[in-house]
């Protein structure tokens, strides 16, 4: 199981510019399962561990945002059974380590759509594991449950119109305030494992001026040494938000 002992930074990271906010899609877990002849459930079970020791290695680095993509509005289409273990999966691991995290100073939050689909259970779970976590301030971890970009744009515009907003002062301020966290910095940093080259409806508001990192490594076998690689690359990026070099 993952050493919740922190690292020391590597030498080469930058201790100076280390991304405030990184966000990963967790990706390639069906994959990882199949390539060892296992279910593709045996693969999410296995993400637990990734998850935890990337965890570890974002607080070692003094990262102060880790979102992850845990189950997205298009994840739905999948076989019952699968959508059935994922949820499940989901409340358990936030029941095996709301303490530890909580001991670490982690707050947990969640990104996402709280519709009928979601078990009530898995909802108060959720609830219970923020309510433990929200004074807690070394670290934030966002879980995207149930989350879409379009639907956080979506759900941001029914409510400026909800509040009877007039067009002329809807502008990017309004829109932002009406994220699901408009407290949370968008991501410095968006990683995607598996290989994939895509976004798959994440973030797409907060993405924007993101820098994108693609790694081959399957989401089981992540560990915060890839972490630390991607920070890496991160850090020789120039971010220029459309301005001129410096
Ligand atoms: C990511 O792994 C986890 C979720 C989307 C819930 P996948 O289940 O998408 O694994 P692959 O991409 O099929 O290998
Ligand atoms: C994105 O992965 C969603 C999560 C990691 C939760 P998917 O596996 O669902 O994305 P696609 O279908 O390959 O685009
Ligand atoms: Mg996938």
């Amino acid at each position: 199981m993952p050493d919740p002992r922190p690292t020391p930074v590597p030498a080469s990271i930058d201790p100076g510019s280390v991304p405030h906010h990184v966000a990963v899609v967790m990706d390639g877990n069906g994959r990882w399962a199949q390539r060892r002849g296992l279910a593709r459930t045996e693969g999410h079970g296995a993400g637990e561990e990734a998850l935890l020791d990337t965890t570890y290695g974002a607080l070692s680095i003094g990262v102060r945002v880790l979102t992850v993509y845990a189950f997205s509005t298009e994840n739905w289409r999948r076989p019952i059974d699968e959508v059935r273990y994922l949820m499940n999966f989901n409340q358990g691991l936030l029941q095996r380590r709301q303490h530890e995290l909580h001991d670490e100073g982690v707050r947990i939050t969640f990104s996402g759509r709280r519709d009928w689909r979601v078990p009530k259970r898995v909802l108060r779970n959720m609830d219970e594991a923020a309510a433990l976590t929200k004074a807690n301030k070394v670290m934030t971890l966002n879980i995207a449950f149930n989350y879409g970009g379009r639907a956080e744009i979506v759900d941001a515009v029914q409510r400026l119109v909800a509040e009877g907003v007039a067009a002329g002062k809807v502008d990017e301020k309004a829109i932002r305030q009406r994220l699901y966290h408009p407290e949370i910095p968008d991501p410095d940093l968006v990683i995607r494992t598996s290989g994939e080259y895509r976004i798959s409806n994440f973030l797409l508001w907060e993405m924007a001026y993101s820098e994108l990192v693609f790694t081959e490594v399957l989401w089981p076998d992540f560990r915060r040494e890839h972490l630390f690689e991607a920070v890496e690359e991160y850090q020789q990026r120039e971010r220029r938000f459309g301005a001129l070099d410096k």
